[in-house]
């Protein structure tokens, strides 16, 4: 699909990935609905993309209301929506078992509700939406690209609730694709490695940096955030990627430590 004049629902576009692929979407012509928590952290983005194609949404994904509300602005301000890009996410951690106390439930339903309960709040909503549009050429009626993570594969110590919701979402990866190929709607997930992210930056240092000098083959270093952008934009052109998830991780390999 071509980016060019579509129309693009980006969640957690406030920072890091999401902030990457909004921007690289707005360069390949696409308008931006930006979705994330916090409206006045937009700024960063309101620099770059023009006006006329940027409508911002405060919404939790995990919200239905607000993202059937920030989906309905999206359709009402653009006309349609052709390209969802899920990045909103948390990385809360806990071990399951911490001096005697077990994993807080808060945190593993925090968790589950934001990356794995809220990704598929947004593909769900956004996908009856695209059924609507006129298909192109091809057939193709939308693309829906999700962020799961290497830790769907190999979670780290206290990753418990963070590795399942990232497995989940590649788990529903294909039905989805499936679901909605009749459509004409793909859906594709990215397994982003160690990027260089406020995420990360949680992150203790020593933790980053080992696993950035044991576990990451080549190149030996974060991926930066337009790299995973411009897997986007490849994923949302190439109309042969569907039902997959693509691990973007420089060869990593992690162990527990
Ligand atoms: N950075 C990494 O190394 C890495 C690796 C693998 C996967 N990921 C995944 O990539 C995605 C993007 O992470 P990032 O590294 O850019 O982190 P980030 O913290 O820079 O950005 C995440 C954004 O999501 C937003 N967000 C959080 N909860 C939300 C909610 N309920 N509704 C809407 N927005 C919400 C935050 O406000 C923030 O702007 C996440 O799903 C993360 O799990 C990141």
């Amino acid at each position: 699909m071509n980016v060019e004049g579509k129309v693009a629902v980006v969640t957690g576009a406030a920072s890091g990935l999401g902030l990457a692929s909004a921007k690289a979407l707005a360069q390949a012509g696409a308008s931006i609905v930006a979705v994330d928590l916090d409206a006045s952290r937009f700024a960063r983005l309101q620099e770059v993309v023009p006006e006329a194609r940027l409508l911002v949404q405060a919404a939790s994904v995990a919200d239905e209301a607000a993202v059937a509300q920030a989906l309905d602005a999206a359709v009402a301000r653009f006309g349609a929506i052709h390209i969802v890009v899920n990045c909103a996410g948390v990385a809360d951690a806990a071990k399951t078992v911490s001096k005697g106390q077990p994993f807080p439930m808060a945190t593993w339903d925090k968790v589950i509700a934001v990356n794995l309960t809220g990704t598929f709040n947004v593909i769900r909503l956004a996908a009856a939406r695209m059924t609507g549009n006129e298909p192109n050429a091809d057939g193709e009626r939308g693309v829906i690209v999700n962020t799961s993570s290497g830790a769907a594969w190999q979670g780290q110590i206290g990753q418990a609730a963070y590795a399942a919701s990232k497995a989940g979402v590649m788990g529903l990866t294909l039905p989805v694709a499936r679901d909605l190929a009749p459509y004409g709607i793909r859906v594709v997930s990215i397994a982003p490695g160690l990027f260089d992210t406020a995420m990360v930056a949680g992150m203790p240092e020593n933790v980053s940096r080992s696993i950035i000098e044991r576990m990451v083959l080549f190149p030996s270093r974060m991926g930066r955030a337009d790299e995973f952008a411009a897997l986007v934009r490849t994923i949302v052109e190439n109309s042969y990627f569907n039902a997959t998830t693509i691990s973007l991780d420089a060869g990593a390999r992690m162990s527990a430590r």
